[in-house]
């Protein structure tokens, strides 16, 4: 079987996944897309509204930002794989809307296996954490999104990682600090530039 047609039935059997209580609230899951050839992996949180409502990652106004900072890096979305730690959106009932809320540990753990085939599938030479979670989670549960952004890891798998800021917080500093949103918005283009030049050098 091709990469293509085992992706298909990895995430056949991805949407049918019962593992987390996640399951009782979502209307899509939402699984990675992109180029199954791909040198890079991106993986963010997890699926906000938009992304469960089209059933595609990164494509709500996070993802906007995150298009745009990608092209400015010099890496085209499409040759790259998109996912996420979790693939069915958390939620919590605030005034009786279902709002986003971060993943919790059982959920990521819960979801896992499934990242990690996908990363067995593709065989990426990089993988991007976009967002403290996925820091936290694929590098190190001390890592700390401002002091150690943009440093090249390597995992117990030898997979090389690096970190950078989740585009949804830069959106968040936009509306509050704008200084602080020009200088995070500068390191985020600096952390996807360094992983194109990374993937420049052993092409
Ligand atoms: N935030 C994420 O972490 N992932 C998405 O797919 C969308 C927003």
């Amino acid at each position: 079987m091709d990469k293509h047609a085992r992706m298909a039935t990895l995430q056949e059997q991805i949407r049918r996944c019962q593992a987390c209580p996640n399951i009782a609230t979502r209307r899509r899951v939402v699984c990675g897309e992109g180029n199954v050839e791909a040198r890079i992996v991106l993986v963010g949180q997890g699926p906000g509204a938009v992304e469960e409502e089209t059933g595609r990652p990164f494509v709500g106004p996070a993802g906007m930002l995150l298009d745009r900072v990608l092209a400015e890096a010099g890496l085209q979305r499409e040759a790259l794989w998109i996912t996420n730690l979790i693939k069915c959106r958390a939620t919590k009932r605030e005034r009786g809307r279902l709002v986003d809320r971060s993943p919790s540990a059982a959920e990521i753990k819960a979801c896992r296996p499934w990242l990690e085939e996908e990363l067995e599938l593709i065989q990426p030479q990089i993988v991007v954490c976009i967002g403290t979670p996925a820091a936290q989670a694929l590098i190190d549960k001390k890592f700390k999104m401002n002091e150690d952004h943009g440093q090249f890891r390597t995992d117990a798998h030898g997979r090389r990682l690096l970190a950078t800021f989740h585009p949804a917080y830069v959106l968040r500093l936009r509306s509050v600090d704008q200084a602080a949103y020009e200088r995070v918005e500068r390191a985020l283009v600096a952390d996807l530039k360094k992983v194109a030049a990374a993937v420049e050098e052993t092409a």
